[in-house]
């Protein structure tokens, strides 16, 4: 099992001592899917408790750093509060935490269709920002990709007509993505509806900055039509369609890159059905999830039937 805090195990006074709450009240977060993310509720406000499980102090750090870059150059995100001390983590028994404003409304899943133009829109203007902030200058760069080493490990995964899959059509797009050269922009890596809340207002706010990078614009977008475009597990090309038009208001995209999304929306499909299967069947083998990145093999072929964006 991956490691998870729960309720019972956070230390609520030196919470509350680190950012002077008072009265703070912990609610686990509706939903369910939040891991080690609690709703606190006290007298000066409503925010976000997250303990940082996978981080160290230092990439606690940096989360924290570029979130609040990101929110100071105008993204709608969420505010991390700083403790009485001016820093954005705290120390909970060895373990990093950070504590964010609550950002009211929820997570639709899937989102409806009308509030996808909003989502590319997003998208696309953290494309065009520039990553000069200080905060953002050590952002990295590629690493929602595959790492050599990662693609290494396909060769020993036990489903070899996956590995097979896999490796073949990771190499096809790397060869074609070899022959077109896009500047890097800020990606956000992980545009998917949990990662979005509609607020009251209507409006979309977007969080998670973990894997936040510095990549092609067009793997970001393909990334996020994996997560906004897909339903029943299948790519709809009105949803993918409202998604590039929102996004195509900010950031207008040359024929050459509408030709290049279809391969680049596999190739964020490979990017996450590799994921699925490492952590269910090789990280923290688990029979009832053992399959679910066979999701992303339906999904690849109905890109291949369905992503004439001009159809
Ligand atoms: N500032 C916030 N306001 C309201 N809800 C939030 C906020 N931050 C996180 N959440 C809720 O917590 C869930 C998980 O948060 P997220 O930052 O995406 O962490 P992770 O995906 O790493 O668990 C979100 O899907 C959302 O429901
Ligand atoms: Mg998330």
């Amino acid at each position: 099992m991956a490691k998870y805090t729960s309720l019972g195990q956070i230390d609520l006074p030196c919470v509350a001592d680190h950012y002077g709450l008072d009265q703070p009240r912990l609610a686990p977060l509706a939903g369910g899917a939040a891991n080690s993310s609690f709703h606190l509720t006290c007298g000066s406000g409503e925010f976000v408790l997250t303990i940082l499980d996978n981080h160290d102090r230092a990439s606690a750090e940096r989360l924290a750093a570029h979130t609040t870059a990101l929110f100071d150059l105008g993204m709608p995100t969420t505010e991390v509060v700083p403790t009485q001390n001016g820093s954005l983590i705290a120390d909970m028994a060895g373990r990093p935490v950070i504590l964010k404003r609550w950002i009211a409304g929820g997570v639709e899943a899937p989102l409806p269709i009308r509030l996808l133009p909003d989502a590319g829109r997003i998208l696309a203007t953290l494309h065009t920002l520039t990553a000069d902030a200080p905060e953002l200058a050590d952002l990295p760069a590629g690493t929602r990709r595959l790492s050599p080493a990662q693609q290494a490990t396909i060769a020993e995964f036990t489903d070899t007509d996956f590995a097979a899959w896999l490796s073949e059509r990771l190499e096809r797009i790397q060869t074609l993505e070899a022959t077109h050269h896009r500047a890097q922009v800020i990606a956000h890596g992980d545009l998917f509806d949990d990662n979005l809340i509609v607020r009251p207002d209507g409006g979309l706010s977007v969080l998670d900055w973990e894997t936040v990078s510095l990549d092609d614009p067009l793997l970001d977008l393909g990334m996020a039509a994996v997560g906004l475009a897909r339903e029943d597990g299948l790519l709809v090309p009105e949803r993918l369609r409202a998604l590039v038009a929102g996004y195509v208001e900010i950031a207008p995209l040359s024929e050459d890159d509408l030709r290049a999304l279809p391969a680049e929306i596999e190739h964020a499909a490979l990017i996450i059905a590799f994921h699925r299967y490492y952590r269910h069947n090789v990280r923290f083998p688990d029979p009832a999830k053992s399959t679910i990145h066979t999701e992303m093999i339906k999904f690849v072929e109905s890109i291949e039937h369905t992503a004439q964006l001009d159809s």
